[in-house]
């Protein structure tokens, strides 16, 4: 009797584990939490805020600024960037043609730029000096030369 229980107690443990996993990979399409939010890769320059790359001031949010990137084989926009020391930023990057990589060197933001996707992070500035945004995902014969900097003053 005791074993009956036991028995399905572990198969309903097993059926809500692969539905959890059956509903994250289908549903939420298995993509980080960075990355859920659409953009019309063909149309990214005219799309808010991807028509004004660069550092703004945001007021009434969670975070000081919004920093957008726009990235296309083989560079970012904006090429460099000074962001004040201690500034809270909303990095929002996406791409206009292939996959790219968004790393920033020497910080924990690493995010994958897919098209037709927006990736965000928020992070915090707290240290000053030059930080260097590399490509991390293999995007073409240019893939090596691809970076952007960040100042921290
Ligand atoms: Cu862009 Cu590698």
């Amino acid at each position: 009797k005791l074993e009956k229980i036991w028995l399905i107690f572990g198969i309903s443990c097993l059926i809500i584990f692969l539905t959890t996993v059956g509903v994250s990979a289908f549903y939420l399409g298995n993509k980080p939490p960075s990355c859920l939010t659409t953009i019309d890769s063909e149309k990214v320059d005219t799309t808010k805020p991807f028509d004004k790359p660069g550092l703004h001031k945001v007021e009434g949010k969670e975070w000081d600024y919004e920093l957008v990137y726009v990235a296309s084989a083989f560079s970012y926009n904006p090429a460099k960037v000074e962001v004040p020391l201690g500034a809270k930023v909303k990095v929002i990057a996406t791409t206009k043609d292939v996959i790219h990589g968004f790393e920033v060197a020497g910080t924990n933001i690493n995010m994958m730029l897919e098209p037709g996707y927006i990736s965000e992070y928020t992070t915090t500035f707290d240290k000053a000096g030059e930080y260097l945004i590399v490509c991390n995902e293999y995007c073409g014969s240019g893939h090596h030369l691809m970076f952007s900097k960040i100042e921290v003053v």
